[in-house]
């Protein structure tokens, strides 16, 4: 690998520019390359970062000047590149969902691992200050013991956005509705913060909106360390606002509403606290009723670094392969605890 580490593109929709900005904000990386079937758009992405533009993605992935190729395809193609990606031996970071089903998942998961290549899932919400100082809390145990979680998600999404790409809302491309596109970012800081679902029971349905997927949908948890847990996802309510993280134990509270500490209480006070309850207080960006419009490439610029030191020294991204089939896993114990009419015990 040369000093610099040089990143593909594959896919220039809504996302895929963001990936570009993110790796043209880090020392070291460099963008070469970018692909989408319209090549129009992968043209124009390619002039902006001087990289160079195809069609077809797979005659991209011959370049052996590629380290890292950034999967940014509807959902349910991610598997499709990310195994001719990984067959040319580039290193993968693939947008959430990593796919949308398990088996799909997995078939990634075992090609990284079987070429020694490293696999990053997009969760941004993960490095969020707000959820990293959760995150410590939670390890420090100032919770004490964690009784109750709970994400909530009531988003909006208009009839326009589901009618502008003919995979959104779709079984067979978007794998699922607000849980699986939406929520998913919500459930997986869940996951992240509170630790692994051991069964499931949950309710969903399309209220508002012409998909065949779902737009609404409540589900309760258990975790494996005993507390209980819950997630609503929607985005069919108006005018939508920002996700809301609540984890609650018997020594202390912490809500996190968007990229804001709302609550930020522990039986006992630390040196630090009063500046943490000021985290996100000024922030204004908000993904509530759009996905794009108000969103940084700053989550995506974390996890884009943190590849590359994990390409330099060898070790797992922060949010690898197995880490990101989480959300995956809990959001189809869902679907599948609906359509089953029962509990749905995990690992599934
Ligand atoms: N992390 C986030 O916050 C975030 C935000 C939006 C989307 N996403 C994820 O990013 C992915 C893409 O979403 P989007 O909203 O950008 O979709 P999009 O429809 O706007 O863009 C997808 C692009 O992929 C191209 N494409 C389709 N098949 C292709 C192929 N075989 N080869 C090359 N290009 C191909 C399309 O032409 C299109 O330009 C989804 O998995 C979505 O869940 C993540």
């Amino acid at each position: 690998m040369a000093n610099e580490v040089r990143f593909a593109i594959i896919g220039t929709g809504n996302i895929g520019p963001f990936h570009a900005d993110a790796i043209s904000k880090i020392n070291g990386a460099k963008l070469v390359a970018v692909a989408d079937i319209i090549e129009e758009k992968a043209k124009q992405l390619a002039d902006k970062y001087n990289a160079e533009a195809y069609a077809d993605y797979e005659k991209m992935l011959e370049r052996d000047d590629i380290d890292v190729v950034n999967i940014c395809t509807p959902s349910g193609l991610h598997m499709e590149s990310a195994l001719k990606a990984a067959e040319n031996g580039k290193h993968l970071i693939v947008e959430k969902p990593l796919d949308i089903t398990l088996e799909k998942c997995d078939r990634i998961i075992d090609a990284c691992m079987e070429s020694n290549l490293k696999l990053c899932v997009i969760f941004p919400k993960r490095f969020k200050l707000a959820v990293q100082k959760t995150k410590e809390a939670i390890e420090q145990g100032r919770f004490g013991k964690l009784v109750f979680v709970n994400g909530a998600c009531n988003e909006f999404r208009s009839q326009e956005y589901y009618d502008s790409g003919k995979w959104r809302g779709t079984w067979a491309l978007d794998g699922g509705g607000a849980l699986m596109n939406q929520s998913i970012h919500t459930i997986d800081a869940l996951y992240y913060l509170a630790g692994d679902v051991s069964s499931i029971y949950a309710y969903t349905a399309t209220l508002a909106r012409n998909i065949e997927v779902e737009d609404t949908a409540v589900a309760a948890f258990k975790l494996k360390n005993g507390a209980l847990g819950m997630i609503t996802g929607t985005t069919s309510v108006y005018p939508g606002y920002d996700p809301v993280i609540s984890i609650h134990g018997d020594k202390g509270s912490v809500v996190i509403n968007g990229e804001k500490i709302e609550k930020w209480d522990f039986e006992i006070q630390k040196e630090g606290d009063s500046a943490i309850r000021n985290i996100g207080k000024d922030n204004t960006s908000s993904s509530a009723n759009d996905p794009i419009k108000q969103m940084s490439s700053e989550g995506h610029m974390h996890q884009i670094a943190d590849m590359i030191e994990a390409i330099r020294t060898d070790r797992q991204p922060m949010v690898n392969g197995e880490e990101g089939r989480k959300a995956v896993e809990i959001i189809i114990g869902i679907y599948g605890s609906q359509k089953e009419k029962k509990e749905i015990t995990l690992p599934i």
